[in-house]
């Protein structure tokens, strides 16, 4: 007897699997064995032995950096010379306008200074940056205190680290950098440098003035760090702030924000124009721009215009095929009733009994599963970040399963990003399509008008496999699109600043001789005329819808 039941259906997936990896992918026909999948759960080892790929991801080869947390600032660590790495690639800085004479001299990154044990086993080399770009060095911190959001961390840290003549170091406590094999990613998403990682302990204004300071984690950050931040701010280091949740910033005393005490601490830098918020989807911007000037208190003083950030960078140098043997989708996610509607989820799914499994991404006990569908949800638990992205990339849709609105009306939701990020299509509905309007509809499965969540995910488990696959490089395209987004806006942003380095630097030297030239104010005189004026609450020009 054959080893599980060979349908009719089953046999035109596999022959249509066969047909859609020879024809497009010219790969090895997935083999799944279904022990794993049968009994229910996986672990992660089983998880590796049931991927039947060929492929073998970057970071079972990589070395793991941040294995521990042992990573920090020494006042006297060795820097051993080596051959500088190919220039990083820069998106349009032949495109900017042309820089003002005199070029500062190429700048050269020093080793970031960490321990003795680390550097034996991994030799920090000396970056020398391209000499072609003509920019201020610039200094960027990259601050994620709490041991979440490591998923935000990733895609900023891409873009810094992709950009010329900027020197990013991460600061990060311990519970997060070394948490579910981030590390790996964290080193591979600094490349072509080493990564620079400095643990909390060592946050004072001994590490320097940034000259950018980005926060992931913006009121949990100030809590930890608001003394070295004042510092920083004092000697004109600009900072900007993600706002998660933005609901929780109502600072007014009948807003009992438990952020309140933050949110005042900002307040008067972003009335200055040195702070600025940054959200992550295009609704939380409607919502930030709508409702921050009452809950901060700036009133007609500050207009948002918070730029939107894409939380996406490519979780694999190769983008993962969907398991065309052993199909299922995917609700991602600690299994959390209170973020995500499982109930309503299962009950549809035992109505419709949909041909392709679904399988909850996460942690967590057990959720209550109708007895008739029991062997039909499956429970793989526990993975570690690459893991859990390897998995996710196979599965034909990624359902939201929102159990809150908040993530349609003020919050951006972490199973869009995750859908981006391993280019899996979401099913979604049109209310939280418009909400996610970043993301155009031909790169999600629409449920029509009427239809209940699983009766579309019923309707796509019947497609032909090869629009399964069409649909999912729609997405890559489109994450591969918001990366180059967030790397436009980046690029602007230390453009930005490195011309007001220039010219404050030219305005402080020309003082004494000749009078400031008009393209050469300082940045404290912009900063002083605007003081009566409407600030906007933006660095720069957005590059991002
Ligand atoms: C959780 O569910 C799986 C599969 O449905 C089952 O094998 C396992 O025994 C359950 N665990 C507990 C603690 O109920
Ligand atoms: C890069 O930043 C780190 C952390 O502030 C610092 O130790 C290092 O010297 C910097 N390198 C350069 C070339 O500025
Ligand atoms: C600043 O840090 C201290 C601890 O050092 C903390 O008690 C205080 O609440 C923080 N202030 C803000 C505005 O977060
Ligand atoms: C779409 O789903 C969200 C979250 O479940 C819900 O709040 C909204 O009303 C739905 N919209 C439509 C048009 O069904
Ligand atoms: C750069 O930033 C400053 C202060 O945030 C702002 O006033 C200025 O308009 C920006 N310049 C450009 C070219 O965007």
């Amino acid at each position: 007897m054959l080893y599980f039941r060979l349908t009719g259906w089953h046999a035109v997936r596999i022959v249509g699997a066969c047909i859609v990896v020879l024809i497009l992918f010219a790969a090895p026909t997935p083999k799944s064995p279904r022990s794993a999948l049968d009994q229910g759960t996986y672990s992660p080892s089983s998880l590796r032995a049931s991927s039947g790929s060929s492929y073998v991801p970057p970071w079972q080869n990589a070395e793991p950096v941040v294995e521990n947390a042992k990573l920090f600032v020494s006042e006297k660590s060795a820097s051993p010379q080596s051959s500088p790495p190919a220039a990083p690639k820069t998106l349009a800085s032949d495109a900017q306008p042309p820089p003002p004479p005199p070029p500062p001299p190429p700048p050269t990154f020093s080793a970031p200074a960490i321990t003795d044990a680390v550097a034996d086993k991994q030799p920090v080399k000396n970056v020398v940056l391209p000499t072609t770009d003509k920019r201020s060095p610039i200094t960027i911190f990259l601050m994620n205190i709490p041991r979440y959001h490591y998923e935000v961390v990733l895609p900023v840290l891409r873009a810094f680290s992709s950009l010329p003549s900027v020197n990013v170091t991460l600061i990060g406590g311990a519970s997060g950098y070394t948490r579910f094999g981030v590390g790996p990613l964290l080193e591979r998403e600094s490349k072509p440098y080493p990564l620079q990682l400095v643990d909390e302990r060592f946050i004072s204004p001994k590490l320097g003035t940034p000259d950018l300071l980005f926060l992931t984690s913006c009121p949990e950050d100030i809590v930890k760090a608001n003394k070295t931040i004042s510092k920083w701010l004092e000697a004109g280091t600009r900072v900007q702030c993600i706002a998660h949740e933005p609901s929780k910033w109502d600072a007014r005393s009948k807003g009992n924000s438990q952020y309140a005490e933050q949110i005042k601490y900002m307040v008067p830098w972003i009335e200055k124009g040195q702070w600025e918020i940054v959200v992550l989807a295009p609704h939380v911007q409607s919502y930030v721009q709508k409702h921050f000037p009452t809950f901060l208190g700036t009133g007609e003083k500050v207009v948002y215009k918070a730029p939107v950030i894409h939380p996406v960078f490519k979780a694999n140098a190769v983008d993962i095929e969907v398991d065309f043997v052993e199909p299922f989708g995917a609700i991602p996610g600690k299994y959390e009733p209170w973020r995500r509607n499982y109930d309503r989820v299962f009950q549809q799914y035992a109505q419709v009994r949909p041909q392709v499994k679904l399988h909850l991404v996460g942690s967590g006990d057990n959720l209550t599963v109708p007895e008739t569908i029991q062997n039909r949800i499956i429970y793989v638990r526990d993975l570690t970040f690459p893991e859990y992205f390897e998995h996710l990339g196979k599965s034909v849709a990624m359902i939201p399963a929102f159990g809150s609105a908040a993530y349609i009306e003020n919050q951006a939701s972490s199973t869009v990003a995750t859908a981006l990020i391993v280019g899996t299509p979401l099913l979604v509905n049109s209310t939280i399509a418009k909400a996610y309007s970043h993301i155009p509809e031909d790169a999600m499965w629409l449920q029509k008008r009427g239809q209940t969540e699983m009766d579309t995910f019923g309707d796509i488990s019947f497609l032909p496999v090869h629009l399964w696959a069409e649909k999912k490089a729609r997405v890559v395209e489109v994450r591969d699109k918001m990366i180059a987004a967030n790397l436009e806006f980046f690029e602007s942003v230390a453009q930005n600043i490195s011309d007001s380095k220039f010219t404050s630097t030219k305005s402080t030297k020309s003082t004494k001789g000749t009078k400031p030239t008009k393209s050469a104010k300082s940045t404290k005189s912009a900063q002083a005329s605007q003081a009566s004026e409407t600030v906007d609450n933006k660095v720069v020009p957005t590059a991002v819808k």
